[in-house]
């Protein structure tokens, strides 16, 4: 087994949709303590990691949030509608397994009557087994959030299962931590690992906001085009590099930042692709919004499945990804 799959299974599995961020915080702060000067939570949640230098401000950013599900009604057998927590699709929910903060599985199944083509999400509903209302309440109260319940397991060179979005990014940074702590760079040196990603970009924007940096990364995942028959052509293949990102719906990147990062790759001998994503926002957006504007890039991990609760990803392009950020850091001046 890979240390990537082991740091991602450990951060991966903590219980984290957007908003319910303490146990990831926690996983993660348990490992990245080791590497850094000092680290801090904002009143978002926004975990911030600091390697104190003198020089350029270099910040780095990682939602930690996942997309999930929350509570809205218990009818009288038991049954319990949900409101989604970030993007879903409905293909991806059908008969899976859906997990509460306090242990408590379900499974998402879908009113039969309804034509399979004609359902939403309203027509969906969770099933934890209880024989009627008052039972579910024992376990399940409107408002508690749910996440996918799905194994982890690697195979082939590759990570497969719920929450590489974006939970691999946050991996990717502590691997850059880790290579940077013994780095001789004067660079003061940012990972912020953001709160509430994907409901709207929430937290990252007051995280740099609090930096002040003169250079931001966002690391996330970005889609690929290497699936059989695909409706759009993407150039961006699993297991070829991490991806150097040139816009999405959300952001178009400071041109000298992909300049610098694709330099960075260059320096560090590792192959990159770019990124061109067009459905879909990520961080990097709020960090260049931030203040006056701030010079802003983004280094994604290409990522098959995404949002579903089998996602795919190389482990050597978050390895290559790890190396990029570390080389980036060190090296940034302009
Ligand atoms: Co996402
Ligand atoms: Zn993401």
């Amino acid at each position: 087994m890979s240390k990537v799959f082991e740091l991602w299974n450990e951060v991966g599995g903590a219980f984290g949709p957007s908003g319910r961020e303490e146990a990831v915080r926690e996983a993660i702060a348990a490992i990245a303590g080791a590497y850094i000067d000092d680290i801090t939570t904002d009143a978002l949640g926004n975990l911030i990691c600091r390697k104190k230098g003198s020089s350029k401000k270099v910040l780095f950013a990682a939602h930690m949030d996942s997309i999930g599900v929350v509570a809205t009604y218990i009818d009288e057998k038991g049954f319990i509608r949900f409101s989604q927590v970030g993007g879903l699709f409905k293909g991806d929910l059908i008969n899976i397994t859906v997990r509460f903060a306090n242990g408590t599985r379900g499974v998402i199944s879908y009113e039969e009557k309804t034509p399979f083509k004609d359902l939403t999400l309203d027509n969906l509903f969770i099933d934890i087994g209880a024989k009627d209302r008052a039972q579910a309440e024992t376990m399940v109260q409107v408002g508690d959030f749910a996440v996918f319940d799905a194994p982890r397991f690697e195979q082939n060179g590759v990570l497969c299962g719920p929450y590489l979005d974006n939970r691999i990014g946050c991996v990717t940074l502590l691997l850059a931590m880790e290579q940077l702590a013994e780095a001789q760079t004067d660079n003061d040196l940012y990972f912020v690992f953001t709160a509430q990603e994907e409901v709207g970009l929430r937290g990252a924007g007051a995280a740099a906001f609090a930096v002040e940096p003169d250079v931001a990364i966002a690391v996330d995942v970005t889609d690929t085009g290497d699936l059989p028959e695909r409706k759009t052509p993407m150039a961006v293949d699993m297991g070829k590099g991490p991806a150097v990102k040139v816009m999405d719906r959300s952001v178009i990147c400071t041109p000298a930042v992909c300049a610098a990062l694709e330099q960075a790759a260059k320096d560090c001998g590792i192959a990159i692709q770019r990124e061109i994503l067009q459905f879909g926002g990520t961080d990097t957006s709020a960090l260049q919004k931030t203040r006056t504007g701030v010079q802003a890039g983004a280094v994604s991990i290409p990522t098959r499945y995404i949002h579903s609760p089998s996602e795919m990803c190389a482990v050597g392009d978050v390895e290559d990804a790890a190396k990029l950020l570390a080389h980036f850091a060190a090296a940034y001046s302009a």
